[in-house]
C-alpha cells in the first residue's frame, strides 16, 4: 500500500452506470451485484462492463459480442 492509496479520493464512494453507445453499460464504484437468485456475483475491477445486447457468452459481463452481432443502443 502507497500512501496515495491510503488518502480517500473524492467519490470514491459515488456509483455511476453510464450506456455506452451500442455497448455495454460501465459500472464504476462499489455497487454490489446479484444474480436472479440474489446471490453476489464476485467483480474483480473497479469498473466492470454488464452486457445490455444479450449476446454474451459470459453473462452478466460485456464479452465484445456486440461489436459483431449487430446490437444498436437508443442512448
Ligand atoms: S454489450 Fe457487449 S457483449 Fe453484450
Amino acid at each position: 500500500m502507497t500512501a496515495h492509496d491510503e488518502v480517500p479520493r473524492p467519490h470514491d464512494d459515488e456509483v455511476t452506470l453510464a450506456a455506452c453507445p451500442d455497448g455495454p453499460l460501465l459500472l464504476r464504484g462499489p455497487a454490489r451485484i446479484v444474480d436472479d437468485r440474489g446471490r453476489d456475483v464476485p467483480r474483480h475491477r473497479a469498473t466492470v462492463a454488464l452486457c445490455r445486447c444479450g449476446g454474451t457468452a459470459i453473462p452478466p459481463w460485456c464479452d465484445g459480442t456486440h461489436k459483431v452481432n449487430g446490437y444498436r443502443s437508443e442512448t
